[in-house]
């Protein structure tokens, strides 16, 4: 880099316009001058005949430099210098590696034309920040490819690869080879050629049916689950058809700026630099970690073949274990049916298939983990078998491999003991479909080295998951918070709601499943021998709900018996008469007299339930920041990330009233339940969870 962000070399009549601003190329308030700059020295110098936006580095600009949001905007805006590249007087080309995404993206709307390289992408990811794109991508997007192909880019965030943007107009060529150099030759041949392409902002927006795009922006509006931006972008795309463009444009910006100040977008910024800096343990920079390059995987059930997936997809070669031919064959049958719905769902192509599976060794017996790096065992959760299981690798691995244990709720402490080297155990806590779910925790013991456990996250981030670091108590951060909202859950049935009542409150509060209907699918047994092992330890003066059990004893396990909460006959979910008595007898057995709850009180309760055991998480040291648990919740469990997690939006909602509301959660809760005395700490002291964190580092 030569100090300055953007630079402009010449090459027989071309100016070659370079940003390098790493990491990412981000428009900072230095870039945007400098592309004005180039502009403008392309408008008045003659010999200029053409220029190339191309950039240094990983990437393509990746957007706004999202650090200046909440700021005060400076000059030059992003809309203005587009618009200097559009009316510049010469025709330009967006040459795209790595990821062209937000106003990078528009940057190169404001070119004549875009080419690729072959394994770049493209997007407008803004509705994901809470925003809307606030440079033209809502109003130049449409007039390139049509209103109702924009809406679905704009409002889903998804990128698009280089193949999907040429076919779809979005980029006119995919360059193999040198991309600048392909750049320039694609320029001389429009220019040899004479084209000369309207400015996006000159253009109509293509015809098309009214119906269908109503339908279009109707299904948007309707996904939104109380998230804004979807339906303001919705709003903003349609004007590109309704009126000009500098109209549209003015309200676009409007829109824009009117989103970047909603709490809903900061919360949305606060997720983002949250997922980047979950994996970095503060104090911890200089620790190393080990090399992995093949994961040894033991156990071929549903969890331990989607660990295996993700493994394999993330680049390690992999071997998986079972303990006789027939398990090591269904194992394999399993893992290849994971890959065979990919391809059905045009994800991954039959090479693919074939390359992953040729990474991917299912044998018989531990022995065959000899030369992995680290193993991460998925066996039953059962502490007995988990231990013997850590004796028997103690055998077989090589020295120094990290042996994970993948368990949801026991004791790693209990279970390092057994081993010789239990500085090399720690816990990864996938979720299930382990290939899918992007949460991971993992979880240091009292004996886990520091390289142990960085090994953990390195390999959870290549399997691109939030992995988030966790201490050892009973369920962890997110299994420990879920079950104190189950059991607040069942006090409110018991007290007068439903379950269809308390899972549409929290589908309406923006999770994707209330409760029940998860408990459904997951299955009732699992919370059923959790409880059973729990119940010698449990004191009897603890509320207890006993309708689960009742359930679980008539064989309602939830929608594989075809029956649980809800009862499944039709094939949906449907509200059950069975379930209703159930309840009304367990009322009426303990004399509860019961009322209405409103949906505001349901949800109320629910935060409250996860912003203490939370606040609890944290004073125990179980998790290091905020921002692990806020992630835990929303990549885990569904709480919506528009409003942050639970620790961020109890922090905006403001700690005096949420400690108002714990009160009232711990008063239903009776015997054993208290506020967290980090939250009723903070909230008399005026401070929030956020001053907290930031005093620890
Ligand atoms: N602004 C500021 N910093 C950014 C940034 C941005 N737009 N994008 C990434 N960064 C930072 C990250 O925080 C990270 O910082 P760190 O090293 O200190 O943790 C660093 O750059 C590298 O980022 P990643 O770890 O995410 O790197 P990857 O290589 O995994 O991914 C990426 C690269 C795909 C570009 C990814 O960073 C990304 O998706 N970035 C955000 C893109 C985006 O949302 N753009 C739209 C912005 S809004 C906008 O443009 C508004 C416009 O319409 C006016």
């Amino acid at each position: 880099m030569t100090g300055k962000p953007v630079r402009i070399t010449r090459q027989d009549g071309i100016a070659l316009i370079e940003v390098d601003n790493p990491p990412v190329n981000a428009l900072s308030q230095a870039v945007r001058a400098g592309l004005v700059d180039a502009a403008n020295e392309m408008a008045v110098d003659p010999e200029i005949v053409g220029g190339v936006l191309h950039c240094g580095g990983r990437t393509f600009i990746a957007g706004a430099d999202i650090n200046e949001f909440g700021k005060p905007p400076m000059v030059p805006f992003l809309p203005d210098v587009i618009a200097a590249f559009e009316s510049c007087g010469k025709p330009t080309v967006a040459a795209i590696h790595g990821t062209a995404l937000g106003g990078g993206l528009e940057m190169a709307l404001g070119c004549s034309w875009r080419v690729m390289a072959p394994t770049a992408q493209v997007g407008l990811p803004e509705v994901t920040l809470g925003i809307i794109p606030g440079a033209g991508g809502t109003q130049r997007l449409p007039r390139l490819i049509g209103i109702i192909a924009a809406l679905e880019i704009i409002a889903s965030g998804r990128r698009m690869k280089a193949s999907e943007a040429v076919e779809t107009g979005v980029a006119d060529a995919v360059v193999d080879g040198d991309l600048v150099e392909g750049a320039v030759a694609f320029l001389r041949e429009r220019i040899a050629a004479g084209e000369k392409p309207l400015p996006l902002s000159a253009r109509a927006v293509p015809a098309e049916d009214a119906e269908a795009i109503e339908n279009a922006a109707n299904k948007i509006r309707a996904r939104a689950r109380g998230q804004l931006s979807p339906a303001k972008a919705v709003e903003s795309v349609l004007n590109a058809a309704a009126m000009p463009f500098a109209d549209a444009m003015a309200i676009e910006r409007a829109a824009f700026l009117e989103l970047l100040g909603t709490d809903q977008a900061k919360a949305l910024r606060h997720v983002f630099f949250g997922e980047r800096r979950v994996a970095k343990v503060p104090g911890q920079q200089d620790v190393v970690g080990h090399t992995v390059s093949r994961v040894g995987v033991v156990g071929a059930g549903t969890m331990g073949s989607g660990i295996a997936v993700a493994a394999v997809e993330a680049g390690f070669d992999v071997t998986v274990v079972e303990t006789s031919e027939d398990a090591a064959a269904r194992g394999r049958e399993r893992i290849e049916g994971i890959f065979d719905g990919l391809v059905k769902r045009g994800r991954l192509g039959t090479d693919g298939k074939a390359e992953r599976m040729a990474r991917i060794a299912v044998e018989v017996g531990h022995e065959a983990l000899g030369d992995a790096d680290m193993v991460i065992e998925a066996v039953f959760e059962d502490m007995a078998v988990k231990k013997e299981l850590v004796v028997a690798l103690d055998r077989v691995v090589k020295p120094g491999t990290v042996i994970a244990t993948n368990t949801s709720y026991l004791d790693i402490n209990e279970i390092a003991r057994v081993s010789a080297h239990p500085e090399n155990i720690c816990g990864m806590h996938f979720f299930s479909p382990a290939n899918v779910m992007k949460l991971l925790e993992v979880v240091g013991g009292e004996a886990t080295s520091d390289d142990t456990l960085l090994t953990a996250l390195v390999v959870g981030r290549k399997m691109k998951k939030v992995a988030v670091v966790a201490g050892v108590c009973d369920g962890f951060i997110g299994n420990r918070i879920w079950a104190a909202w189950r059991r607040q859950a069942e006090f409110l049935l018991e007290d007068g709601a439903l379950p269809q009542d308390i899972d549409a409150a929290i589908t309406a509060f923006g999770f994707p499943m209330g409760p029940f209907a998860v408990y459904d699918l997951s299955g009732l047994d699992i919370a059923w021998a959790q409880r059973k092992r729990l119940a010698p330890t449990r004191d009897p003066r603890a509320r207890y709900v006993g309708v689960p059990d009742t359930l679980c004893e008539a064989g309602r396990l939830g929608r594989k018996s075809g029956a649980g909460w809800y009862d499944y006959s039709s094939g949906k979910a449907a509200p059950d008469r069975i379930v209703t008595s159930l309840i009304e007898a367990a009322r009426a057995e303990k004399g509860i007299a019961p009322r209405n709850f409103t949906a505001e009180e349901i949800q109320a309760r629910m935060r409250a339930t996860m912003v203490n055991e939370g606040a609890k998480i944290l004073e125990e040291g179980i998790a290091m920041r905020t921002l692990d648990v806020d992630m835990v919740m929303i990549h885990g469990y569904g709480y919506p990330a528009w409003r942050g997690g639970p620790m961020f939006e109890a922090d905006l909602v403001g700690l005096p009233s949420i400690l108002a509301e714990v009160e009232e959660m711990c008063a239903a809760g009776g015997f054993g339940w208290k506020p967290a005395p980090l939250l009723v700490e903070l909230a008399t002291s005026g401070k929030s969870f956020t001053d907290w964190s930031k005093e620890r580092g």
